[in-house]
């Protein structure tokens, strides 16, 4: 093993750690010493060839689908399941085909259009992107991740994504899905670290094919092998092509998630939630009276008005005398 790539070594390791080990043996079609780190090439095709079979026929991985639409497609995806996404997804398409369209768009059209795919922040930062890809690179999404980081909303992911999956670049795409089969079939764990760490960047790197073409797709069939079937509650390991192939985790007979790394998704009764229901109802109605909008929680009235405050302060709604509106 390449010392300086174990995860005890970077930093981000917590000491108990199971050692950092291989699929197989290092991959011929990584670049570098990838020893004990990262998936193997024939692991590597099994899963490019089992893409090819059970991938889904999703309309942003069809030919000619333009980077705009890629790129709203990634935002809508990073918070929000496939299923919710496909019809916001394609009605936005069908109102805003081009940045131009979303840059000109009334902000209010754009939340509404928005509904409820959560974290509405997006749809405002995708309108500040369109505007950015208007005014500053002539109404075309520009090349490069380096240049698509700097956009409004997009961060080291969705860079990444778009120049594998609408450039046909090489690029580290890691999301959760990837991270989660990574973590297991390579680190022989049952998640991720619990923020991306310096360890799993390696990993994921090392993994990366060195030809573009089979970069980006591997990291297509990589991201649909989480979605599908390395899934982080009920994972189908007896469909998986890495399981008989030396998947760490598999191997070790699946042990659970250790105490610091399960998550929890509590969502009634928290803040996130009343914001939700505050921008349903602007969402409906336009605007509402705030008197109306502290029915939402007759019990905890600080909440609802944290709520308001909250999405006040980030843009998602103005107050207009006693009332609330959309922007
Ligand atoms: N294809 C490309 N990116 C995707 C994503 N984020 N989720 C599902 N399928 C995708």
């Amino acid at each position: 093993m390449n010392g300086a790539w174990a995860p005890d070594s970077t930093g981000a390791g917590r000491g108990h750690e199971a050692p950092v080990r291989a699929v197989h043996a290092p991959s011929p079609t990584s670049e570098g010493t990838t020893d004990g780190i990262a998936v193997d090439g024939e692991s590597i095709e099994a899963v490019i060839a089992w893409f090819a079979e059970a991938g889904r026929d999703l309309p942003w991985r069809h030919e000619g689908v333009s980077t705009w639409a890629i790129l709203v497609s990634e935002v809508m995806l990073q918070q929000t399941p496939v299923v919710r996404v496909l019809p916001r997804w394609q009605e936005w398409m069908r109102r805003w085909p081009a940045p131009s369209d979303l840059a000109d768009a009334p902000t209010a059209e754009v939340l509404r259009c928005w509904d409820r795919l959560g974290y509405p922040r997006r749809a405002l930062r995708l309108q500040e992107c369109a505007r950015v890809i208007v005014r500053e690179h002539g109404g075309s999404v520009p090349r490069g991740e380096q240049a698509l980081r700097a956009l409004p909303g997009i961060g080291e992911y969705t860079a990444a994504a778009i120049t594998a999956f609408s450039h046909g670049e090489r690029a580290v795409v890691v999301d959760t899905n990837i991270r989660r089969v990574l973590a297991r079939s390579v680190r022989g764990r049952a998640l991720p670290d619990r923020s991306y760490s310096a360890a799993e960047r390696a990993v994921a790197t090392a993994s990366l094919p060195v030809s573009r073409e089979r970069s980006t797709a591997w990291n297509q069939a990589v991201m649909e092998l989480g979605a599908l079937v390395c899934t982080a509650r009920a994972p189908r390991c007896e469909q998986c092509p890495l399981a008989d192939r030396g998947c760490a985790w598999f191997a070790a007979g699946r042990p659970a998630a250790t105490e610091d790394t399960r998550r929890r998704q509590a969502f009634e009764g928290t803040d996130r939630q009343m914001r939700g229901t505050i921008m349903a109802v602007l969402r409906r109605d336009g605007s509402a009276a705030q008197h109306q909008l502290m029915a939402l929680d007759a019990e905890d009235a600080e909440r609802v008005q944290r709520g308001m405050r909250t999405l006040v302060a980030d843009g998602l709604a103005v107050r207009d005398g006693t009332s609330l509106r959309l922007p």
